[in-house]
């Protein structure tokens, strides 16, 4: 069996009977299904006609967004501010029910990334069926995109991402394709170009004018801008020459989680660029390195501790959470998305 068909499988495997993904079993803080994680998975699947496991997690998606019906409406139709502590969470237990701990939860992007997934979903009588929480999660992104969040790797509260942006921008813009409504995408596309990019490429935040790997999602795989677009291709520059080692991409330069270890699913997507700019070689050698890390069992982690950006961060994390989580689900979603975008190209 190859990567690719352990993958699909590992991802069968772990998908649980409500149809949520679990963002890794083996990993105490990771038991949970992320909206984030759990669209870049679904939208994987679906590219390889699983299209049944992508709709099961739709169909859960769905489910949180209803049963939290009330909440979103009552926020929607607020005159007065939202503060970061009304916004929605990203993780959810596996059966769709609140999480109850102190987790960095308040954060906007998996929601973007789940409108954008859906509308990639072949199944339009699907779509119709759910058509009001659709327009519903719609117009909440439109009404809270602009308040501080905790980031796609739950951090920096105090600030506006970048990548939380792009996630955002390419559900609305989806919305608009599958509802057939005027959304707010543009005006968020606006703001990041406005006050998000600097020396003719994107930051990552209101608050660091650095890069962070997952800025290559502006292309690849969100599509808000083309792959030759200028500020993508100078930010690829910058994550090159910054935070790609032998292969490997590091989330962002101040990155101490176990160390700041080489990520497989932004390797993924930056080789995703690579292959959708012509630079198939490029490409194939990530693909090599993502495959030389799986285990035994044809397992990919979350991160490969290589290149360590903080050499003494590594071993407290091993202490306090054990070690890095593998399998992880939305690596396997990166190596997929990238196995079917060489073989498109090829
Ligand atoms: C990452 C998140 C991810 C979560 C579950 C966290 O460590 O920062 O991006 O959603 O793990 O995989």
């Amino acid at each position: 069996m190859n990567l690719l068909e352990q993958s699909i499988n590992t991802i069968k495997k772990y998908q649980t009977t409500y149809g949520s993904y679990i963002a890794s079993p083996s990993f105490s803080q990771y038991l949970y299904c992320w909206f984030r994680d759990g669209s870049f998975i679904a939208d994987a699947m679906n590219l390889v006609g699983e299209n049944k496991s992508a709709k099961s997690f739709f169909d859960w998606g769905m489910r949180v967004i209803s049963s939290q019906e009330e909440r979103i409406s009552k926020i929607v139709d607020r005159r007065e501010e939202i503060t970061q502590e009304e916004l929605l969470p990203t993780r959810y237990l596996l059966d769709g029910r609140l999480t109850l701990d102190e987790w960095p939860n308040a954060q906007s992007d998996g929601y973007g990334t789940f409108l954008w997934a859906l509308a990639r979903c072949p199944d339009r009588e699907f779509i119709e069926e759910h058509r009001d929480s659709i327009e519903l999660i719609t117009h909440y992104l439109e009404k809270v995109w602009k308040i501080p969040c905790f980031d796609v790797w739950e951090e920096s509260e105090e600030a506006i991402h970048t990548s939380t942006l792009l996630s955002i921008a390419a559900g609305l813009k989806a919305s608009e394709t599958v509802l057939g409504i005027k959304t707010v995408w543009r005006e968020v596309v606006d703001f990041i170009l406005r006050r998000l990019t600097a020396n003719g490429r994107f930051v990552k935040s209101t608050s660091n004018s650095g890069v962070d790997s997952s800025l290559c999602w502006a292309s690849a795989p969100f599509g808000l801008f083309d792959n030759e677009n200028p500020l993508v291709i100078n930010t690829v520059e910058e994550i090159e020459r910054t935070l790609v080692f032998d292969g490997g991409a590091k989330r962002y330069i101040q990155d101490t989680y176990y160390g700041g270890g080489s990520w497989i699913l932004l390797s993924a997507y930056l080789a995703q660029w690579y292959a959708g700019t012509g630079q198939i070689e490029k490409a194939r050698a990530v693909m090599s390195w993502i495959e030389s890390n799986a285990n035994q069992n044809g397992e990919l982690p979350e991160q490969v501790p290589e290149h360590l950006l903080d050499e003494e961060m590594y071993r407290p994390w091993v202490e306090r959470w054990g070690n890095i989580a593998c399998p992880l689900l939305w690596s396997h979603a990166g190596y997929i998305s990238l196995s079917k975008e060489l073989s498109r190209k090829s």
